[in-house]
């Protein structure tokens, strides 16, 4: 085995990110951060990569968990890209924090600009005719450095951004404690149970055909993004909305949470819903055919 890069993703774009650099590997599998990490050790592995979207300025906490329990070879080739919208914050940092307990460097990071998904706060944008076609060309730069094994810094939180982090960021954080609680299902719902197979959190499962929420959410948009119907809608209860605005009064992107019926929504345009319910050999086995056709 040469290189697993292992991805966590809501809407497709840190999926793509890792299929554009797998390509350029040789003999390299994409693995999703939503399998068992000892299933999928990265002890045998010359090339190790880790690609994820930011999340409030950080890594997203189950790519966290993911990374913390997976073995690797400490000889191999790091690398990691992650894939925000505008800020990244530390979320390489995190990473290189995480590594570093296992006593591993990382010898290649870099960001990728993308689309911004967080569509129960507000819509997709820039929009993906503009950003993708540029996200598309820094991956395929980004593919080509990580084949030659270049090195590079990865990237660190300015100054402003790390002194600002913990007020701004404080509100979203207290909001993951419960972060499904405001997932409504409407009665459009067919019980196709496909929101259950997206997440990458296993944090569905139908309950009377009906989707229910297990709480260990991590709001990545793959169920509401992914639903035929559109019956997963997103409301904050008078109650909760009471408590929030107790707490975090200076951040108005809280304030308007919510997922309005029209609201339009983001996929990236190189990846299918049924991409995102695919378990890793699946999605390994055709990748190889597809390279080698
Ligand atoms: C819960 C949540 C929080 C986010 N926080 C940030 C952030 O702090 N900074 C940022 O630039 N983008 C943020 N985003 C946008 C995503 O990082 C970005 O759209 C990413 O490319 C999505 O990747 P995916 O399609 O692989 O899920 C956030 C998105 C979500 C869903
Ligand atoms: S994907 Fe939509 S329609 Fe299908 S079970 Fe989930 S909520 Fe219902
Ligand atoms: S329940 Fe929906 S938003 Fe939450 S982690 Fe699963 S797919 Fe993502």
């Amino acid at each position: 085995m040469k290189g697993r890069i292992y991805y966590f993703t809501g809407t497709g774009n840190s999926m793509r990110a890792a299929r554009v650099i797998a390509s350029q590997l040789t003999d390299t599998e994409i693995v999703s951060m939503r399998a068992d990490p000892k299933d999928y050790p990265a002890t045998d592995c010359e090339i190790v990569g880790f690609i994820y979207p930011v999340y409030h300025w950080t890594m997203p906490a189950p790519a966290v968990s993911f990374v913390e329990g997976l073995d690797i070879n400490p000889n191999a080739y790091v690398f990691v890209v992650a894939m925000p919208s505008f800020v990244c914050g530390i979320a390489c940092e995190k990473l290189a924090e995480i590594l570093k307990k296992k006593q591993i460097d990382i010898d290649y990071g870099n960001i990728v600009y993308s689309v911004a998904n967080y569509v129960i706060v507000y819509p997709p944008f820039p929009s993906a005719k503009l950003r993708v076609p540029k996200t598309e060309r820094k991956l395929k730069d980004i593919a080509s450095r990580i084949a030659r094994r270049e090195k590079k810094e990865y990237p660190r939180a300015g100054r402003y951004i790390r002194r600002k982090r913990d007020r701004v960021m404080k509100p979203y954080l207290e909001l993951q404690k419960y972060a499904d609680n405001p997932f409504t299902i409407s009665e459009d719902c067919i019980s196709c149970g496909l929101c259950t197979r997206v997440c990458p959190c296993k944090n569905l499962t139908l309950v009377d055909g009906k989707p229910v929420f297990q709480h260990h959410c991590a709001n990545c948009m793959a169920c509401v993004v992914s639903c035929p119907k559109r019956a997963i809608g997103y409301e904050i209860t008078a109650g909760d909305r009471k408590l929030l605005d107790a707490s975090t009064s200076k951040t108005p992107l809280v304030k308007i949470m919510g997922l309005p019926k029209k609201r339009k929504l983001y996929m990236n345009p190189y990846i299918t819903t049924k991409d995102l319910t695919k378990e890793n050999e699946t999605w390994q086995k055709e990748a190889k055919q597809e390279k080698s056709s």
